[in-house]
């Protein structure tokens, strides 16, 4: 049986897969099973930063992985404390909790922020948390809870209760809710990746933060998908000018191992303690080791490259036959096609070019380091697939 048959026969139907076996790749190219090249514009969804068999990480995480693979959380090791270290410094951030994934990254979230109400008022009066129509926060039963889209909120009942879903159109709404006194935090995306690509407005990001102060109500910023360079900054929070309380990230951060981290601010930084939370793999001395090797790298020149091609994708898809918009920062990028997006993604497979969709989007998240050759060579390409 080939890999297909044996995928169907053997792995949880859970994915829709496309028809391509993936077998080995370098920086932004990769080859399939019959050696065919193709230019990936989805980096494993925003996870491989600098692309495939990427040699710095490899090297990071294969000595570390030859000395110690792991240890329990009960003992003292050196990566996981080095990337706490890097991630607080150059986040502003106090302590660092460390998972596996992104779903386990804002469970910590949301852990927190209950906790740091219960200790702050008392009871649990305040446990309520205020997220947003259109996001997306995981598949775990209480991130699912939290992620603003009916379609997964049914068959997997009972949910977790204590949320409640804004406009992210309407400042309003979200002072409605926040003057019940009931809630303990607000927790977004800065451009909602699931939902379609579409960046919240600065405006109305300032209206919640003003709000979120007024109401002494934490402020949670999702980084999973917009973090570690995505956007054209470290974390996307930058580019909106305000200090998040919480910032949650996974995805780029492990370059490829599972990592997940939940970056506790001054108010909520001793909030959790002895016993409040734990997780066996979460901090693992290989993820960290190659993480830190990941974050090394994300420096201004890097930074600014990601700018810079992102500008360039905009440039070259706004306006061209069959597109209808473009949206998105940095290298996160959303394309409204007037052709259905599943059907340009498998046109463009066809012709060596791996884009990933987001609701009726096209989505773009290429490594960080994808060439300006490859770039417009898969641009082009997408360009025509689109306007066919
Ligand atoms: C914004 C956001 N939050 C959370 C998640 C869940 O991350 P994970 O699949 O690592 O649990 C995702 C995954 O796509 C995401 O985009």
């Amino acid at each position: 049986m080939d890999t297909r048959e044996l995928d169907k026969k053997y792995v949880a139907n859970t994915y829709a897969r496309q028809d391509v076996v993936f077998v080995r790749g370098q920086g932004a190219e990769v080859f399939d099973e019959d050696d065919k090249r193709y230019i990936d514009l989805g980096a494993g969804i925003a996870v491989n930063e600098f692309g495939l068999s990427d040699p710095v990480w490899a090297a990071a995480v294969t000595e570390q992985v030859s000395k110690l693979q792991h240890m329990s959380n009960l003992y003292y090791t050196e990566p996981c404390v080095s990337l706490a270290k890097m991630l607080c410094e150059r986040t502003g951030m106090r302590k660092v909790f460390f998972g596996n994934s992104g779903a386990e990254a804002n469970e910590c979230a949301i852990k927190t922020a209950r906790k740091w109400a219960f200790d702050k008022y008392g009871d649990e009066s305040r446990a309520t948390i205020v997220t947003l129509k259109n996001s997306f926060h995981g598949r775990t039963i209480t991130t699912l809870s939290a992620t603003g889209q009916d379609a997964f909120h049914t068959k997997f009942g009972p949910f977790t209760p204590g949320f409640v879903h804004a406009s992210a159109q309407d400042a309003g709404e979200f002072r409605s809710l926040a003057e019940k006194g009931n809630c303990c935090a607000v927790m977004m995306e800065l451009i909602q990746g699931e939902g379609g690509v579409v960046p919240l407005t600065q405006s109305y990001v300032d209206e919640v933060v003003k709000i979120a102060r007024e109401y002494d109500l934490l402020l949670i910023v999702d980084e999973v998908q917009t973090g570690n360079g995505r956007t054209g900054t470290l974390y996307a929070y930058e580019q909106f000018g305000f200090m998040p309380d919480i910032v949650t990230t996974a995805k780029g951060l492990g370059g490829g191992l599972p990592l997940g981290a939940c970056l506790l601010g001054e108010r909520v930084e001793h909030t959790l303690s002895y016993g409040d939370h734990g997780s066996t793999f979460g901090g693992n001395p290989v993820a960290c080791a190659g993480a830190v090797s990941i974050l090394e790298r994300i420096d201004d020149t890097l930074l600014e490259g990601v700018r810079r091609k992102g500008e360039y994708i905009k440039s070259a898809l706004t306006g061209a036959k069959g597109v209808r918009s473009v949206t998105g920062m940095g290298l996160m990028v959303g394309i409204l096609t007037e052709k259905p997006a599943g059907e340009v993604v498998r046109a463009a497979l066809k012709r060596g070019v791996v884009p990933l969709t987001a609701h009726e989007k096209v989505r773009l998240l290429p490594p960080l380091n994808i060439t300006d050759e490859q770039l417009k060579e898969a641009v082009e390409i997408l360009k025509e697939v689109i306007g066919e």
